[in-house]
């Protein structure tokens, strides 16, 4: 058993082998490859067929890899065509082959580099002496080898040639090469060979290649991540109070803050809401979001969903107060002056961390003074869980990519440096979490009954 910490999504993934040799398949391979390999199946696959005798394979070969649920596209050399055909290729497939490296209409639809691009994974069967020989020597006379160079894509071989020629030492030495620059070889195989003689050079099998590369793989001891099965509820952004159907007061909130939140509590496994005033980020792959202009909007939008929440992070740059009256036509320049009135606007937190048995509630504190005190201040008045403070200003806080916070908590704090703001939402949501489960485990202890122990 291997074992290799995938870094994209932080779990812990065990490989169990199941056939021999996979650890060998493996070695070498980065563990952000090794990942992509475990999850092969609906990934893309360049099939290179060279010209041997075992190209009759390749067919065979290609609707196994399909059956799995790979996208295959065929590369021929020029002399796999003396083999195989085109159409077979074609047909079993389901895209066009590609041979030629200068073909001005295959090059329109999808040119040589956006084909390396596309690639998962390159796999060459059989791979000849010929090609091996391109190959090792960083040779790119034709497409597939040009693939080979432009791939960023693991680059698998399965060898297939007269046992002789496996055996003389250019192979070898070519052997050797391609392995000392991470391709994987499969086989060769020793057995029967097409030209009557018996050793090590047959192609191996296609059921052996797809498992060799798309193998069965149990995947075990994966953490389930620390927020699954919990939803957390977000607000970001700024709000918009209108004054007449085109002017409005509003703030330099970007979302930035709040958008990176509901990204890392997404990665961390969470069901995440994101109730947002308008802005201009992209929402994070599979966060809901519900998009709103006014305070009133916002605070509506969050009770409407806040049933069920087990996180409120309160991000959302929301106005304290809006105009009394919002005027239904443009206003008119007349007066020499004019004044506003302005009323309080909702207050969305204070009014969540009021809900009986309610979510975790975090709130943000923006100030450009005096941080701890007025933060500790809405901490107690809001009666939050847990508040995030930062000093804003020009250039700090508001619409900049990084960010430094203070945060506190009825017995704590911690300190936050400078640093991308969706670096520190990984560092917050961590915090978050922990303070969180404390939380539920004090209150899991104070409404255990009293046991009395008696001699
Ligand atoms: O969006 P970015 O450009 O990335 O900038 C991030 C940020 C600076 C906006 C963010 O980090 C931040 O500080 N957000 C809170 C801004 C704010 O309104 O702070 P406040 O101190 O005025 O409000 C205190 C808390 O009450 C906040 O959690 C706020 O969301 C909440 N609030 C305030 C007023 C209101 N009517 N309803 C609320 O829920």
């Amino acid at each position: 058993m291997s074992k290799c910490g995938y870094q994209g999504d932080k779990t812990q993934v065990a490989l169990q082998d199941t056939k021999q040799g996979r650890n060998d398949l493996f070695a070498g391979i980065p563990c952000r490859l090794r990942a992509k390999l475990v999850f092969m199946a609906g990934q893309n696959i360049i099939l290179g067929v060279s010209g041997g005798i075992a190209a009759y394979k390749t067919p065979e070969l290609v609707r196994r890899l399909r059956d799995r649920g790979a996208a295959v596209q065929v590369v021929m050399t020029r002399s796999a065509n003396e083999f195989v055909t085109e159409t077979t290729l074609q047909a079993v497939s389901g895209m066009p082959v590609r041979t030629n490296l200068w073909d001005p209409q295959a090059e329109a639809a999808m040119g040589h580099i956006e084909l390396a691009r596309w690639a998962d994974l390159v796999l060459i069967a059989p791979a000849t002496a010929e090609i091996m020989a391109r190959m090792a020597a960083g040779a790119a006379p034709d497409l597939l080898t040009t693939l080979c160079l432009a791939t960023e894509a693991p680059v698998v071989i399965a060898p297939a040639m007269n046992h002789v020629m496996w055996s003389h030492p250019a192979v070898q030495e070519n052997r050797q090469k391609l392995a000392d620059h991470g391709v994987r070889i499969l086989g060769p195989e020793i057995g029967d060979q097409a030209c009557g003689e018996t050793g090590p050079g047959r192609m191996m099998e296609p059921d052996d290649i797809v498992a060799a590369v798309m193998a069965p793989i149990v995947v075990a001891n994966v953490e389930p991540p620390p927020l699954a099965g919990k939803t957390v509820l977000i607000t970001a952004g700024p709000t918009r109070e209108a004054l007449d159907p085109v002017r409005f007061i509003s703030n330099r909130s970007s979302g930035k803050m709040g958008y990176a939140l509901a990204s890392a509590a997404r990665q961390a496994g969470a069901e995440v809401i994101l109730v947002s005033g308008p802005v201009s980020v992209t929402v994070p792959d599979g966060v809901k979001c519900i998009n709103v202009e006014s305070a009133q909007q916002m605070f509506a939008a969050t009770h409407e969903h806040i049933e069920g929440v087990d996180i409120f992070i309160a991000a959302a740059a929301v106005a304290d107060y809006r105009p009394a009256n919002s005027a239904e036509q443009k206003i008119k320049k007349t007066a020499s002056e004019m004044s506003v009135e302005l009323v309080r606007a909702p207050d969305i937190l204070a009014s969540v961390a009021k809900i009986n048995n309610g979510p975790f509630a975090v709130g943000f504190a923006a100030e450009t003074e005096n941080l701890r005190d007025y933060a500790r201040t809405k901490l107690d008045k809001k009666n939050l869980d847990m508040i995030i403070a930062n000093l804003v200003g020009e250039n700090l806080g508001f619409d900049a990519d990084e960010n430094a916070v203070e945060v506190y908590w009825r017995d704590g704090e911690q300190s936050f440096p400078m640093t991308t703001k969706s670096a520190l939402a990984e560092d917050l949501i961590r915090l978050i979490f922990e303070r969180y489960l404390e939380k539920l485990t004090a209150a899991t202890q104070t409404a255990l009954p009293a046991i009395a122990i008696r001699d």
